[in-house]
């Protein structure tokens, strides 16, 4: 049997840690290695085969390290280039070992928190010129209709920490705005960016109280505890000790500091270059 290792958890920069502090929470027994791509972020404003060529660096990175199943807790890195490499680059690169993203685990619940059939889809300009999620939910729900909006202002307000500046306000509404003239009966607004968990309480500020506003890190936790248990073949290569590493292509006290906010608790990270 090949040796047992941390399952690999990765985003662009830090996003995906709002998303490990869920698989931590439902997984605590489970070992975890962190990789955020920060020399290389944002990925949300960059072409479909620049997202595919670094998320592929970053998986056969974690590869390398012995990780048999990795999850891009990322949307911009889920919707661009995990389609590709589970059917292009798997099969040939590692054939039993598994790649997962975070949009199908969101897309096939969500149509259940909608009375009114209309969704609203936060995003990065990336995530949403991929259309990937108005395609995903139509496979489970076809009679939902998904409403866009990119936020490319949000990510950077969010990694400056600059979430109660009132500029901030300002896009949060301008955004919300465009979203809710698209489509004025969604009761139901996903924050497609891993990002985005973190200025939760200022976009509540704005959403008319009937709506809904979810977040994934627990939904994909969820949905990977789930996944663990239909695949006991896999579960029994990943390591459960309870550990947990950080990586990151860039500085080491940058990614230390701001990290810990988006993890909840302080984190100390190696350096790693791609
Ligand atoms: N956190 C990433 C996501 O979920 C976006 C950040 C970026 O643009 O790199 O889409």
């Amino acid at each position: 049997m090949q040796e047992a290792a941390p399952i690999g958890v990765f985003d662009s920069g830090y996003g995906g840690l709002t998303v490990l502090k869920e698989l931590v929470a439902q997984l605590p027994e489970y070992d975890f290695m962190y990789l955020g791509d920060n020399a290389r972020a944002p990925y949300g404003t960059r072409s479909f085969e620049t997202v595919y060529q670094y998320t592929l660096d970053a998986v056969k990175w974690f590869f390398a390290q012995g990780c048999h199943l990795v999850m891009l807790a990322c949307n911009t890195a889920s919707a661009k280039a995990l389609r590709s490499i589970q059917q292009n680059d798997l099969p040939t690169l590692a054939p039993d070992k598994r790649v997962l993203g975070v949009i199908r685990p969101s897309t096939e619940i969500i149509g259940q928190y909608s009375e009114t059939n209309e969704i609203g889809i936060l995003a990065t300009k990336g995530t949403v010129a991929s259309n990937s999620y108005p395609i995903e939910i139509e496979k489970f729900f076809p009679a939902i209709t998904v409403y866009q909006e990119a936020c490319p202002m949000w990510v950077p307000i969010i990694e400056n920490n600059e979430m109660d500046n009132v500029g901030t306000h300002h896009f949060i509404k301008k955004n919300l705005h465009h979203l809710f003239q698209k489509g004025d009966n969604i009761d139901v607004v996903l924050l497609a960016c891993t990002h985005y968990p973190l200025m939760r309480k200022q976009i509540e500020e704005y959403l008319p109280v009937a709506v809904k506003l979810l977040s994934q890190g627990e939904i994909v936790a969820r949905s990977l505890a789930d996944y663990l248990k239909r695949h006991p073949e896999m579960d029994e290569k990943c390591r459960k000790t309870g550990q947990l590493t950080f990586f990151t292509t860039d500085a080491t006290e940058d990614f230390d500091e701001k990290g810990s906010a988006f993890f909840g608790q302080a984190l100390a990270s190696q350096h790693v270059s791609l």
